[in-house]
């Protein structure tokens, strides 16, 4: 009988995760491993590659840490090239780097701007044309995933230069999906909300602020969840799933910020639990 790990049809495959030594790209890179890939970490810092490459290799499967600066384009066709000869080819790309500025419109440099839109965008370009064009040649299939943000979903007060590459990275993946669909490659954007990181540990004043009206789930996320959604799409269990962008937000951009009715949704369903409560009684 068939196992559930069959289902994601990623037994003896090969990754590619750049970004991969920490936090969201480290949880996809261990649960890629786990469903069954070998996986080659791509990070600007080594240490970190060699430790998740390290784990990949734990769990039975080939870790192959590879040390590059993927924001020099050179860097990151470099690291997809080795990627692939360590591997013997490549079925699944996935990428997470990406960072944001904090500024408001009227102080943001032209360079502030340009920096935000490659250390988002331009490396994915960059690195997937790439990785595409070898699986095209090599007639496999192939899925891709990349991380964007709700603040590519949303207006982003203060953060306008990385929600609008994050809003052109779901962009880019959508014309990448509608291109290579024909070859059998699936592009997809995982869309976190607020997700707890190791760059990005939750203050007790985050916490708050997240349970008390942000985020309808009240609490933020945590890499695995973000890992999950990494590993579904990347998977067959996503066979028929290219151009998407998954949100993965506990309900943030559902929800009208600071919407006073969510209060009382909050009360309404409150009350249900007490007439459940007294029912049981
Ligand atoms: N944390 C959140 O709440 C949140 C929300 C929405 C979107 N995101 C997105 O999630 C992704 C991951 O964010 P994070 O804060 O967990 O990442 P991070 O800063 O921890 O980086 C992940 C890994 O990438 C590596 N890296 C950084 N720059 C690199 C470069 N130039 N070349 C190669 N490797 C590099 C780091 O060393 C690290 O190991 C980003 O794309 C971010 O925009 C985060």
């Amino acid at each position: 009988m068939a196992s559930a790990l069959d289902l994601f049809g990623l037994t003896g495959k090969a990754a590619l995760v750049i970004g991969g030594g920490q936090g969201m790209g480290e949880s996809s890179a261990r649960l890629l491993a786990q469903a069954g890939c070998d996986v080659a970490i791509v990070d600007i810092d080594r240490d970190r590659a060699e430790r998740v490459a390290a784990v990949v290799r734990e769990l039975g499967r080939k870790g192959v840490a590879i040390a590059a600066n993927v924001l020099e384009d050179h860097e990151a066709e470099q690291a997809v090239g080795e990627a692939e000869h360590a591997l013997g080819g490549l079925d699944v790309m996935v990428s997470i780097v990406g960072q944001a500025l904090f500024t408001p419109i009227v102080d943001m440099t032209p360079e502030q701007w340009d920096s935000d839109q490659r250390r988002n965008m331009r490396y994915f370009f960059i690195a997937a044309r790439l990785v595409a064009k070898s699986m095209i040649r090599r007639a496999v299939p192939g899925a891709m995933v990349c991380i964007g943000s709700t603040d590519g979903i949303q207006g982003a007060p203060f953060h306008a230069s990385y929600g609008a590459a994050k809003a052109g990275l779901i962009h880019l993946a959508k014309s990448m999906a509608v291109e290579w669909a024909t070859h059998g490659i699936r592009v997809n954007v995982v869309v976190p909300g607020t997700i707890t990181t190791p760059r990005l540990p939750e203050t007790p004043a985050f916490r708050a602020a997240v349970q008390q009206s942000l985020v309808p789930m009240e609490r933020s996320g945590t890499t695995d969840e973000i890992g999950k959604a990494v590993l579904f799409l990347a998977s067959d269990m996503a066979s028929y799933t290219t151009g998407h962008a998954l949100l993965v937000d506990g309900g943030w951009t559902s929800a009208n910020l600071f919407d006073p009715r969510k209060m009382a949704i909050k009360k309404s369903t409150e009350n249900l639990l007490d007439d459940n409560t007294a029912q049981k009684v």
